[in-house]
């Protein structure tokens, strides 16, 4: 791979991979549209941080683009790009979640179809898609039945990519992670609230009685994952994979875990449970692993330290 795109590259996940794709000597188009949702402010320093160290910007919607000539010049495309975010998917804000989440990867598809030069796309799907599956662990052929709008759309998205690569012969990927943490994780997930409210002496807030379940998934693990699954999109198209980083517990479980490694304990309030959210998380990634040879690295008590000490020291990439 000598050149690729990231689409939502100011964000959690886009940006980390993008800084390590610059980091192996690719060269990376970043394309972002500075949405709302959080601070652009914060997203806006991050891209400055990429350009300096040699990524091509764009900032703009991926609908709005004239993509067709930008797909032409890259090998690779990392379709990290979405509104994100279970809870918040439900009423008027369902649009936007249609419009960044479906429109714009069909957008995307289209012009890879339109292309002479046919990159790999590999796009960031979701565990979301299962909702509260039939049995754990979950493996990519059990029936997805999303429990929230947000995981109806990248559904829709993952579709879409197997259906562009069944239709066309495109070379897609979709990867289906797990409760993504680390260093940037988003304001609003759970990791990044309750480190905060802990490093400050607030009280962490939790969404019904904190038995929920997730398979937690650190951050480089997910960015290695996309570069084996560059690969396997030429290999094995239109596939689609758990992403699941082996590190399943119960939120009250991890939040005594973030206790331990501050020092103290986390001081607990509970607040109803939120709709949309699943009872239990937990993938299989045995799929994955045998087309492409990934695993996850690292373990949750590792993961969560070097998060912790990101949210002690790293002001200027939150
Ligand atoms: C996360 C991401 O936000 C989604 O974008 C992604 O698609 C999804 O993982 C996935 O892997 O499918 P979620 O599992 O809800 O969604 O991740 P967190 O925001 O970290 O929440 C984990 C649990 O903590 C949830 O049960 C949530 O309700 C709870 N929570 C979250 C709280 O109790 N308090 C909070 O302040 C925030």
């Amino acid at each position: 791979m000598h050149s690729a795109i990231v689409t939502g590259a100011a964000g959690f996940i886009g940006s980390t991979l993008t800084e390590d794709l610059l980091h192996h000597g690719v060269q990376v188009l970043a394309i972002d549209s500075l949405d709302k949702y959080y601070s652009p402010d914060i997203k806006t320093r991050r891209l400055a941080l990429l350009r300096e160290r040699g990524a091509a910007i764009a900032i703009d919607k991926l609908q709005h683009m004239d993509l067709l000539p930008l797909v032409e010049n890259h090998d690779v495309i990392f379709h990290t790009a979405g509104q994100p975010g279970v809870r918040g998917s439900w009423g008027r804000q369902f649009q936007s979640y249609e419009d960044n989440n479906v429109l714009a990867t069909q957008r995307l598809l289209e012009a890879v179809r339109q292309s002479h030069r046919r990159p790999s796309v590999v796009y960031s799907s979701s565990s979301s898609v299962y909702g509260n599956a039939s049995s754990y662990p979950t493996l990519e052929n059990h029936l997805p039945q999303p429990y929230s709008p947000y995981g109806v759309t990248k559904l829709a998205a993952e579709h879409l990519m197997t259906l562009y690569a069944s239709n066309f012969q495109l070379k897609t990927a979709s990867l289906r992670y797990f409760t993504v943490y680390g260093p940037r994780q988003r304001p609003d997930m759970a990791f990044r609230r309750f480190i905060d409210a802990a490093l400050k002496g607030d009280q962490v807030e939790v969404y019904g009685d904190g038995n929920q379940i997730r398979d937690f998934t650190y951050v480089d693990d997910v960015i290695r994952a996309n570069i084996s699954a560059a690969a396997s999109a030429e290999t094995a198209p239109g596939g689609v994979y758990n992403v699941c980083g082996g590190s399943t517990v119960r939120l009250i479980e991890a939040i005594e875990l973030i206790g331990t490694i501050i020092g103290r304990p986390l001081r607990v309030k509970h607040a109803q449970a939120a709709t949309g959210d699943v009872r239990q998380t937990g993938g299989d990634s045995t799929h994955f692993t045998r087309v492409t040879g990934w695993q996850p690295e690292v373990k949750l008590t590792e993961g969560l330290s070097r998060m912790v000490q990101w949210q002690i020291h790293d002001e200027l990439l939150k």
